[in-house]
């Protein structure tokens, strides 16, 4: 089993639309029972919430049903029981880095390092703004996603 854990600073806005989009397309091409997928949130403040209204909505608009997520914290655990420790932005992944404070058994990298040809390498966070935000964090997060499946695929000769 390959364990991918994306991790954002709520876990509720961006993170949970990564595992939505990711387990869609692990399932798409058939590794579900090979690939397990989690994300988990830097910060404690929304812990047991579903996902943002907008997040939700805007996986709706795609096709997709997020509603069932709950909001977990990441734990020092995490770090070695996933293989992928998949951030957001270069603050979740300062974050990841203080927790795990040297050896850990999984790859810390941030979703568009997946994809270095978008010139973009944070997946904004959209939780302050009007909503506007959240169909570009679809989009990266989509991209993002499809890049690391790839890779992830390449890795681990699935
Ligand atoms: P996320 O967005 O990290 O994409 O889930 C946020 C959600 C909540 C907060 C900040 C960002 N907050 O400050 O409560």
């Amino acid at each position: 089993m390959v364990r991918v854990l994306f991790v954002c600073l709520g876990n509720i806005c961006r993170s949970p639309l990564a595992e939505g989009v990711f387990r869609f397309l692990v399932d798409q091409v058939g590794l579900g029972d090979r690939i397990e997928v989690d994300s988990a949130g830097t910060g404690g403040w929304h812990v047991g919430e579903p996902p943002d209204p907008r997040s939700v909505e805007t996986a709706r608009r795609h096709g997709l049903d997020i509603s069932h997520q709950r909001a977990r914290r990441l734990t020092r655990a995490d770090l070695d029981r996933f293989d992928y420790v998949v951030a957001m932005d270069g603050s979740n992944l300062s974050a990841i880095r203080a927790l795990a404070r040297g050896d850990h058994r999984a790859r810390v990298l941030r979703l568009l390092d997946a994809c270095p040809d978008l010139g973009v390498r944070d997946v904004p966070d959209p939780y302050y703004g009007d909503g506007d935000g959240f169909e570009r964090v679809w989009r990266l997060v989509y991209r993002g996603c499809e890049a690391l499946l790839a890779r992830i695929r390449r890795e681990h000769a699935l």
